[in-house]
């Protein structure tokens, strides 16, 4: 794929994103395939195994939810650099049900599926950087990042 670099000066530091691939949600297999995608970016990028971990963690989680309550979507995957660190940011997107009550979704414990309703909030934890957009009837996207 055509790399697509994108630079930005913000206060004084230079910004670099780098996209290196979408992947489409569908099944689980997928979510496999996104686990995969993100531990490698993360050593290509120098993450420890601790930080590999965290953010594999948080992905996999987010691509579930994508899967299961969202009914499919995609993840973008990208590097960051803001002078000298470096991070991934993942973008989940799907144009599912959305969530009526964002603060409830991140509580720990709430579910309306059959999970432990711990995704949403540990994915927030696992990040350095969470935003997540919702509207009922229209989708839900998620924003992570991971700082090295
Ligand atoms: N992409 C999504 N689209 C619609 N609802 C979602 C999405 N992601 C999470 N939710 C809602 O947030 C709740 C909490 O998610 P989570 O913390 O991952 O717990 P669990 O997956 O165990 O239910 C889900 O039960 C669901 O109601
Ligand atoms: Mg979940």
């Amino acid at each position: 794929m055509k790399p697509q670099i994108k630079s930005l000066l913000l206060n004084g530091v230079q910004m670099m994103m780098q996209k290196t691939e979408t992947i489409n949600i569908q099944s689980s297999t997928d979510v496999v395939l996104v686990r995969q995608a993100v531990r490698k970016l993360g050593v290509e990028i120098g993450f420890g195994l601790v930080d590999q971990t965290k953010i594999v963690t948080a992905a996999s989680e987010l691509a579930r939810n994508t899967l299961e309550y969202g009914g499919g979507g995609t993840v973008k995957l990208e590097t960051l650099q803001e002078g000298k660190r470096r991070g991934i940011r993942l973008t989940f997107e799907d144009q599912g049900p959305g969530i009526a009550d964002i603060d409830l979704a991140l509580k720990d414990g709430f579910t309306t599926g059959g999970g432990l309703g711990m995704g949403l909030g540990g994915a927030k934890r696992l990040a350095n950087e969470f935003e997540i957009q919702s509207a009922v009837g229209e989708g839900t996207r998620v924003i992570i990042v991971r700082w090295k």
